[in-house]
């Protein structure tokens, strides 16, 4: 099965569910390769623990079937990114892909729509941030960062997946003074 026919499911899943209801949203997320905001690895709990789980480990169509779970993947832990660790972690996430119902039930209960020039905090992956982008168009998305390597890797992401956002590297909650009117 192809991502787009996983991203076509998901989309029809939290149809079915009433979790997306909008069909811009709907068009959005079904545009988006949720694939290459993760990378080569994610962290799985186990027990009490993060453990890493990486692409290469998967065949390509079990590897796209748990990115296109309706679930929240964590991609880093105390500033450890998953590509990056070696074995289990104990610690607390600080960074993740937003599961996907969550973010257009954030977009929605927010009414953003057409024309909507919005401040993302927290651009993590960029996965949501490419949502916005394919709802309301790159240049009325601005998204802030303050990981540094995040902030580069999730540039990268929205690169590949052909979104050009403004993309700000630093503390989300001092706004972006450069974007408002
Ligand atoms: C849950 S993750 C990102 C989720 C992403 N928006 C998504 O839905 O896929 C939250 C991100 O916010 C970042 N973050 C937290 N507080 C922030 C702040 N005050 N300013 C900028 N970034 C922040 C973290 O580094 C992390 O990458």
């Amino acid at each position: 099965m192809s991502s787009t026919s996983f991203r076509q499911d998901l989309v029809d899943e939290l149809r079915a569910q009433g979790r997306l209801t909008d069909p811009a949203w709907q068009a959005a997320v079904e545009a988006v390769p949720r694939e290459v905001f993760l990378g080569d690895a994610v962290f799985r709990p186990d027990g009490t623990q993060w453990r890493p789980v990486c692409r290469e480990e998967f065949d390509e169509e079990d590897w796209l079937r748990m990115v296109y779970a309706d679930t929240t993947w964590v991609t880093q832990v105390d500033g450890m990114n998953a590509a990056e660790a070696t074995g289990r972690l104990a610690g607390r996430p600080t960074s993740s892909s937003t599961l996907p119902s969550l973010v257009v039930r954030m977009v929605e209960l927010a009414e953003i729509g057409d024309g909507d020039k919005v401040l993302e905090i927290g651009t993590g992956t960029g996965y949501s941030t490419a949502v916005l982008c394919h709802r309301l168009g790159d240049h009325l998305v601005y998204s802030v960062e303050y990981d540094e390597e995040l902030a580069t890797s999730a540039a990268q992401h929205l690169h590949a997946a052909g979104r050009a956002p403004t993309a700000v590297v630093g503390d989300g909650l001092r706004g972006h003074q450069d974007g408002a009117e």
